[in-house]
């Protein structure tokens, strides 16, 4: 479509793409294109200015079009376009990987990297079975992972992830996944403000009942995200990670902490991992990494594990796995560059100051209509809207009509979620949380 065509009664240029996780015929009936983006705004294809509210999908973390980051792809897509991921490096992914390991606590000391959240997830718990068995304790194949988690849409991510409509289609899935209940009960915590304080051990027999069922020696790994993000804005007790490590190491069961959304400042910090002080066996990320603004993902390794791969094989490739494109040159350079900006910007310090400023405005939504559940961390939050009569009915409308008035909020189900970018101020929470209560009061 040219996009200053007349759009058609029937919008037929819609046809050929098919979109992703869209209801594509109610979106053919109502197209949204955004056209181009700036700082903190959309543009939509009529020219409305958009306030994001989502920061893309939870990824432009500094806004769009940084000149930095634009400057940075564009010279170095006339400097190297591609490079060979296998048997090769270039300058600037080695510079990335030592960039981001710094970030990590501990001995999370190496990156591997894919082009996505959901290759981080797979290539973790591929990593996670090859790991034991390179140590001999080749039973080890069992993947935890936890309801409403989301890892993305490869078949181990919705193997281990926890999400229905994400698994029911796609027949018996990776053998040997089990579920933890997520830890937040909507019933007696609903309006709960920051992280619940409720009793965490609870969970952890549960757990350690999952464990006991199948016995440790057949489990190679946990999966969790340090708060469920697509799920729905769910947020885990205070101390509820940190328990979740003791009991993993305990069992000799690998923690794998899938932190897509939540590196790169969205709790404030670099990542869940320091923030919490807890030291996973291995970190996914995406996202953020570079803003959203190249394909790119990666998953953060401790020594040992690293380790296990390179002493076990006496010859050759040490892991069967990779992608074409990992390391790509434009996404490391978008990622060195986002990097800068986010240490040299006072992003995260932003984001400190503006968490208790958004949480104290999105929480004023409690007693609007329609209103069931209103949760928060850092700079995310789900509001929970109840149905008229089919999953997500109202909560679309909501979507609409905050979009139709210049701010643009996510809604996946009965949840609206809410990710302000790191780099906002208390006029863009403001107009963000007023527009939802706006729609939240027109809407039937
Ligand atoms: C926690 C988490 N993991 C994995 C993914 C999948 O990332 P991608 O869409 O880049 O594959 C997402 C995407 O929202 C996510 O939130």
């Amino acid at each position: 479509m040219n996009s200053s065509a007349p759009i058609s009664p029937n919008n037929d240029w819609v046809r050929p793409y098919w979109l992703p996780f869209t209801a594509n015929k109610a979106y053919r009936a109502d197209p949204r294109l955004m056209a181009r983006a700036d700082g903190h705004h959309y543009y939509t294809s009529d020219d409305r200015k958009v306030l994001d509210g989502f920061s893309g999908l939870w990824c432009c973390n500094v806004g769009h079009n940084h000149p930095k980051i634009v400057e940075a792809i564009q010279k170095q897509a006339a400097t190297i376009d591609y490079s060979p991921s296998f048997n090769f490096g270039h300058p600037k992914i080695f510079e990335l990987a030592a960039r981001l390991v710094e970030q990590f606590p501990g001995s999370l000391n190496h990156a591997f990297f894919v082009n996505s959240g959901s290759e981080a997830g797979d290539t973790a718990l591929k990593m996670a079975i090859a790991y034991h068995r390179m140590k001999g304790d080749a039973s080890r194949t069992r993947l935890i992972g936890r309801a409403r988690g989301y890892h993305g849409v490869g078949f181990g991510g919705i193997s281990v992830g926890g999400m229905v409509n994400n698994r029911k289609f796609f027949g018996s899935l990776l053998p040997g996944a089990d579920h933890m209940s997520f830890p937040y009960d909507p019933k007696a915590h609903a309006f709960t403000v920051g992280q619940p304080t409720i009793d965490v051990e609870h969970y952890m027999r549960e757990l350690e009942d999952i464990i006991a069922l199948h016995d440790a020696s057949t489990i190679a790994a946990v999966m969790v995200e340090p708060f469920a993000g697509s799920g729905g804005v769910y947020v885990p007790p205070v101390g509820y990670l940190n328990r979740l490590r003791e009991v993993t190491k305990k069992h000799g069961i690998l923690l794998i902490v899938d932190e897509v959304i939540t590196a790169f400042g969205r709790l404030g910090a670099e990542n869940a991992a320091s923030a919490y002080g807890v030291e996973p066996d291995l970190v996914t990320l995406a996202k953020g990494i570079n803003n959203g603004s190249v394909p790119m993902g990666a998953v953060i390794v401790r020594s040992d594990i690293y380790d296990a791969f390179m002493d076990g094989t006496k010859a050759g490739v040490e892991f069967f796995h990779g992608y074409t494109y990992s390391g790509h040159p434009l996404a490391a350079a978008a990622a060195l560059a986002t990097q800068d900006v986010l240490q040299s910007e006072g992003v995260y310090e932003n984001a400190r100051k503006i968490i208790p400023i958004f949480e104290q405005a999105i929480h004023s939504l409690k007693g609007e209509p329609n209103v069931t559940d209103i949760r928060n961390i850092g700079l995310a939050s789900g509001v929970t809207i109840a149905r008229r009569q089919n999953p997500g009915d109202r909560a679309t409308d909501v979507f609409k009509h905050a979009f139709a008035n210049g701010v643009y909020v996510r809604n996946n189900g009965d949840d609206l979620a809410i990710a302000p970018i790191l780099t906002f101020g208390e006029i863009e929470i403001e107009q963000t949380v007023e527009a939802v209560r706006a729609a939240l009061r027109a809407v039937n």
